[in-house]
């Protein structure tokens, strides 16, 4: 009898302990959703989840800083080409999950091209937002195409955030890079830059401030402007008709996670239906990489849109991915406006 209440105390103190375990997460999506999912997962399963919310560029420099000593166990979300190159780096660990079959054949090529260093997680095209409240006023019309963004009517109207901080302005870099040959897109970039008005750190930045009136027209993925509708503002998207590229935000394991375990535990969670359709509770319209996650209408129409063939691979290559972070910075940026 005594053996049984000791052997069920242990068995208890064993539960409890793990329940006490915690994972240090990085999390690259918006504020909503990096906190639902954290406490959901902390209240069903007992672990302390500590999120550090930051851009897919940042994150990827943090994880490079601390490379030697890590104090991340995991990296949620954010674009695929920054998780691409922090594979190639040695920053993350190559882990197969059993639910890899459940997803998407692009979320599971996100897995393959990196070792099995990262994987897909979500989905989302990239395009403009545009205030049409603001656009009435100011008599302009929606820009449709890469080209309109060149009129000179919007000049001091568009914004966009920086690459080097942002997946999203990366995407964005690449994608011209991919529709138009290198030489043309960094002349587009010199004469985008004389219409934009900021250069924002955080991939959303831009469309919160065409949702807040601050500014006409964005640079943004379209699944970023439903969230902003529901909470009121005046804001819708579209997509380019020369073409555009889309994201494949991913998630990445830390190579010397100190809770590697915690680490696999919430990986094989955020991998599952009823955790990625979260997003949607979060307001967060990205379409999930887990076939059996049912999809909100409000997730963009994929059919609907003229896709580039995005080359992951080649754009999420640390030496390309720097030299044209760079080139812009130089080429681009510099530029008086
Ligand atoms: O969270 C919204 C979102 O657009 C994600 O879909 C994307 O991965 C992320 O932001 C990119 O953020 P940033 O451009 O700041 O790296």
């Amino acid at each position: 009898m005594k053996m049984q209440v000791l052997a069920a105390t242990a068995a208890l103190f064993s539960f409890a302990a793990q329940a006490q375990g915690q994972v240090n997460i990085i999390c690259s999506v918006q504020a909503e959703w990096c906190n639902m999912i954290a406490t959901v997962y902390a209240r069903t399963t007992g672990t302390k989840v500590n999120i550090s919310m930051k851009g897919s560029g940042e994150a990827l420099a943090q994880l490079m800083a601390e490379k030697d000593n890590p104090k991340t166990d995991l990296w949620f979300g954010g674009t695929g080409d920054p998780h691409l190159q922090a594979a190639e780096q040695g920053l993350s660990i190559e882990y197969k999950s059993p639910s890899l079959a459940q997803l998407y054949p692009w979320a599971q090529q996100q897995a393959q091209q990196a070792g099995f260093k990262t994987v897909g997680i979500y989905s989302g095209p990239l395009g403009f937002g545009y205030n049409p409240e603001l656009l009435a006023k100011k008599k302009l019309p929606v820009p449709r195409s890469w080209a309109d963004l060149l009129k000179p009517e919007y000049k001091g109207d568009i914004q966009v955030a920086n690459p080097g901080s942002s997946g999203t302005a990366y995407t964005m870099v690449a994608t011209l890079v991919q529709l138009m040959g290198e030489e043309k897109a960094f002349d587009y970039l010199k004469r985008l830059h004389k219409n934009i008005s900021q250069y924002t750190r955080s991939g959303t930045g831009p469309i919160k401030a065409v949702a807040r009136g601050e500014t006409a027209v964005s640079i943004s993925f379209v699944h970023d402007g439903p969230g902003e509708k529901m909470n009121g503002f005046p804001v819708e998207t579209v997509t380019p008709s020369e073409g555009t590229g889309a994201e494949i935000g991913s998630m990445s394991i830390i190579k010397g996670a100190r809770n590697l375990d915690a680490a696999k535990k919430f990986y094989e969670w955020a991998l599952t239906p009823a955790a990625q359709e979260m997003a949607a509770a979060a307001k967060q319209f990205q379409l999930p990489s887990n076939k059996n996650a049912k999809n909100d209408p409000r997730i963009p129409d994929f059919k609907r849109i003229k896709f580039i063939n995005y080359d992951y691979a080649k754009y999420g290559a640390s030496a390309e991915r720097r030299r044209l972070i760079a080139k812009w910075e130089k080429e681009v940026n510099s530029l008086p406006r």
